[in-house]
């Protein structure tokens, strides 16, 4: 099973890191995908890696100062995007339907959207993770084909926090997507994956790959968590 290593800059990163990122191996057992802050799209020449993007907006053009279309997107070279990011939920107020939108149109244009999805620490607390899981779910991928999109499965809380659940936990999500969603489903983790934490992450057998922020924007670090599958 070839997995997936997505790096997700966030509103990081520079020119001289885009640079830096020219020296990245591949292993032939990933799929490495590089998410930069778009300005940096035209100068990341994929090689080792595939791009991707952090985000795009739900319309393919129009009078939206500020936005990037999925159009231009894969004009630039783009074959992923991240929709709903926890941070695109929070703090700009993105909810499901949009998500799905968002998700429809990276398909349109023939990119594959990684559709975030994760419970809050209190949901978890409160064993209402599933629940709340499977109702992002079920609204943020309405009506789109399951071989067509991944999921990032990102816990809120921990996001950034360097808490990462146990691969029990982990697992156990694996098992409750795939029952709703078919096996061939593909997921990938997210949340404070870093290269102290990647090989007890890669025993996860059903697990497609992981989602890397902070410990991606050092290319020693990430070249590590690459080759750790
Ligand atoms: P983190 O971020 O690896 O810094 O926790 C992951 C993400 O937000 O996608």
């Amino acid at each position: 099973m070839e997995r997936l290593v997505v790096a997700n800059w966030k509103m990081n990163g520079s020119i001289k890191l885009v640079q830096e990122f020219h020296s990245l191996q591949n292993n032939p057992k990933t799929t490495t995908i590089i998410c930069p802050p778009s300005c940096y799209l035209p100068l990341l020449k994929p090689s080792s890696f595939k791009l991707g993007a952090q985000n795009c907006h739900q319309a393919e053009k129009g009078a939206f100062t500020g936005e990037v279309s999925p159009a231009h997107l894969k004009e630039l070279g783009c074959q992923y995007v991240i929709v709903g990011h926890s941070e695109r939920r929070t703090l700009f107020q993105e909810n499901d339907s949009l998500i799905n939108q968002k998700a429809a149109q990276a398909i349109e244009h023939g990119m594959i959207p990684i559709v975030c999805v994760g419970e809050t620490y209190l949901e978890r607390q409160e064993g209402r993770f599933k629940q709340a899981l499977l109702a992002q779910m079920d609204r943020a991928l309405h009506n789109l084909d399951s071989q067509k999109y991944v999921i990032a499965y990102e816990p809120i809380w921990s996001i950034g926090t360097g808490l990462v659940p146990t691969n029990k936990d982990i697992e156990e999500v694996l098992e409750m997507i795939h029952a709703r969603l078919g096996r061939s489903a593909k997921i990938i983790y997210g949340g404070s994956v870093t290269d102290k934490n990647i090989l007890t992450l890669s025993q996860i057998s059903n697990l497609d790959g992981v989602l890397v922020g902070g410990a991606s924007l050092n290319i020693k670090t990430f070249q590590t968590i690459i080759d750790a599958f």
